[in-house]
This record gives C-alpha cells, sequence and structure tokens, in this order.
C-alpha cells in the first residue's frame, strides 16, 4: 500500500510519519520537494504529485494554522484549507483512493457548554474556521472515502507549545494571567496520529465506516487549568525546578484581544469515534503529564 501525507513536519504530520509507517510505503514530499511538489499553494502541482504517486491512501497534515494571520490573509488561508483539500480529494476519488484529513473545533461558535457532535450545526467565528469548514464540505462532495477528524487544541512536545511558554514564563514572572473562559481537552499529535492510523486500517476493511469524527482527549479544562496542570506536573516530575510564580489569575477571553474570535465552548464529543473504532480515549492529562515529563 502506498500512503502520500502532506504536511510532514506539523505536530500531527510528525507524528504520522511515525505511526503510517507500519501501514505501507509512505511519501511524504516536502514543500520545497524539487521533484514532487508538497506545496498547497500550488494547486495544480498538489494534482500532479497525486496522478504522479497514485497512492491507495491520501493523508493531509497541511493546513493555514495561524488563526489570527488568516484574518490578514484571508486569500491564502482559503487556497490552503479549502482548495487544496479539495483538489486532494477530486484526485483521490479518481483514483479510488482514501482522504484522511484534519479540521478542529473552529468550525463552531462556541455557544453553550454542551460538547458538540458531528451533527451540529458550525458556525465559524473566524476566517480559519471558515476556511477549515469548506475544506470539509468539499472532501465530503467529491471524495466517498475520506476520514476526517475534527480536534481540538493540539500540542506535540516537538516544537512550540503552550506548556512550554508556561513553564518557561512561571520560571521568569511572580504571576501569570490566563485565560479562564475557554473549554476543551488538549489533545497530544501523538493520539491523534495513532488514532489516525487505527482508524484507516479499519476504514480499508470497512469501507462504510468513512465520515467525520470529533477526536479529543477526554474531560476538560480552561487555558487556565491546563496551565495550572502544567506546573503541577512540573514540580512533581523536577523539584529542583525553579518556579517563580506563585499565583496563576484566572482572565477571560476579553483580556487578551485578538484578531480572530475563538469559542468558548470547543468541547468536541467523540462517542461516535469511539465507537465506530473500539477506542477509549485517554483523559487530557495522560498526555499532558508525558508531554511534560518528556519537556524536563
Ligand atoms: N494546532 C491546533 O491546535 C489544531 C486544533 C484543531 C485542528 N487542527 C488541525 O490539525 C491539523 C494539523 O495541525 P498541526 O497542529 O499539526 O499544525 P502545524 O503544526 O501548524 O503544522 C501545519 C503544517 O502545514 C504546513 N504548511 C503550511 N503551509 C503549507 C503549504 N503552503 N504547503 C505545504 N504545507 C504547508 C506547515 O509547514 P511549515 O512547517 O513548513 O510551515 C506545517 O508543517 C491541521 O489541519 C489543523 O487545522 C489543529
Amino acid at each position: 500500500m502506498k500512503i502520500l501525507l502532506f504536511g510532514k513536519n506539523g505536530q500531527v504530520g510528525w507524528e504520522l510519519q511515525r505511526s503510517l509507517a507500519p501501514l505501507g510505503e509512505l511519501v511524504a514530499p516536502g514543500r520545497d520537494d524539487p521533484d514532487l511538489c508538497g506545496d498547497l499553494s500550488n494547486l495544480d502541482g498538489l494534482a500532479r504529485t497525486v496522478q504522479t504517486v497514485r497512492p491507495d491512501v491520501i493523508v493531509n497534515a497541511a493546513a493555514h494554522t495561524a488563526v489570527d494571520r488568516a484574518e490578514s490573509e484571508p486569500e491564502l488561508a482559503h487556497v490552503l484549507n479549502a482548495l487544496a483539500p479539495g483538489v486532494l480529494a477530486q484526485e483521490a476519488a479518481k483514483l479510488g483512493a482514501w482522504l484522511v484529513h484534519y479540521s478542529t473545533d473552529y468550525v463552531f461558535d462556541g455557544g453553550g457548554s454542551r460538547p458538540w457532535t458531528e451533527t451540529d450545526t458550525p458556525a465559524p467565528l473566524s476566517v480559519y474556521g471558515r476556511t477549515k469548514l469548506e475544506g470539509e464540505r468539499l472532501i465530503q462532495a467529491a471524495c466517498p472515502l475520506h476520514l476526517i477528524f475534527r480536534t481540538s487544541w493540539v500540542y506535540a512536545a516537538r516544537g512550540g507549545n503552550f506548556a512550554k511558554t508556561m513553564l518557561r514564563l512561571a520560571q521568569e514572572r511572580e504571576r501569570l494571567t490566563v485565560i479562564s473562559d475557554q473549554f476543551g481537552a488538549p489533545t497530544g499529535a501523538e493520539l491523534i496520529a495513532d488514532i489516525s492510523a487505527h482508524a484507516l486500517r479499519q476504514c480499508l476493511r470497512q469501507p462504510h465506516d468513512a465520515g467525520l469524527y470529533h477526536l479529543a482527549a477526554s474531560g476538560e479544562t480552561s487555558w487556565h487549568g491546563y496551565a495550572n496542570q502544567v506546573l503541577a506536573l512540573a514540580k512533581l516530575i523536577d523539584s529542583a525546578i525553579k518556579i517563580k510564580a506563585t499565583e496563576v489569575t484566572p482572565v477571560p477571553t476579553s483580556a487578551f484581544p485578538t484578531a480572530a474570535r475563538r469559542p468558548l465552548n470547543s468541547r468536541l464529543a467523540t462517542s461516535k469515534l469511539q465507537s465506530s473504532f473500539a477506542l477509549a480515549l485517554p483523559k487530557w492529562e495522560q498526555g499532558v503529564a508525558r508531554m511534560v515529563g518528556e519537556l524536563l
């Protein structure tokens, strides 16, 4: 089996290189690859790459993920998050191939406190959310053999992340202020990649499991709760760590104005994923503890 992966150097893409490797031959063109186009902004090049590789599965982990910057570059976000997945879906359909793709809790407006299900009506608040939603719809229209995973608050030990920022700031400052009115579940790139491989294997045998799924660690927290957990874990793992911050002050979203509006309720209901693929999603604290352990 041949798998064509886009976005190999992102948080999720990096972990997919590991989790997909046992499933078959992995072809992962970089963004500046001279032979195979891996640049999502080059739609013709992207189609040519699929036609050349002729994969059984395309996995797209690349996206315009800079949520605030997307507000000032909506055309680019539209190409990367909507048109490019649309092209991949059309090319996959011509080959009878699968397309695995990632979307976001930001397709919802964040109202209420109930976890969002796959059948809830999306109403994105930002360019990022709108373009990601259009990407989902273009895939659904063009390629029946798809797996779209909506996930939330993704982190990985590799690269920059919220936990690293909190650890650094807590060692520099007496007091941290962190948003306490946005709720969701921090979800590890490792978990997303492992579940993607597992679900894909099942779908290859049972194509009727194709569809849209919510994928997030279980439980919920706010950014404030997440920060507190990271600092508590850091103290537990490394008693010598010099945490200066004695206080983590909860503040509302309005305390940190940003270009893009973010949903307050990012909770995702994952029972469809768990029952369809016989999976149990671990608590968010479990993956965060592992990541903090790797950082320290
Ligand atoms: N991060 C989150 O909290 C979050 C939450 C919900 C859903 N998601 C979704 O999950 C998926 C994976 O996200 P992630 O956190 O792994 O993102 P990420 O770490 O920001 O990685 C995105 C990747 O896309 C690549 N990329 C950007 N522009 C490209 C282009 N023109 N051509 C080819 N590649 C390009 C980037 O390449 P460079 O490294 O070269 O820039 C990067 O490797 C995305 O679909 C995202 O929308 C993420």
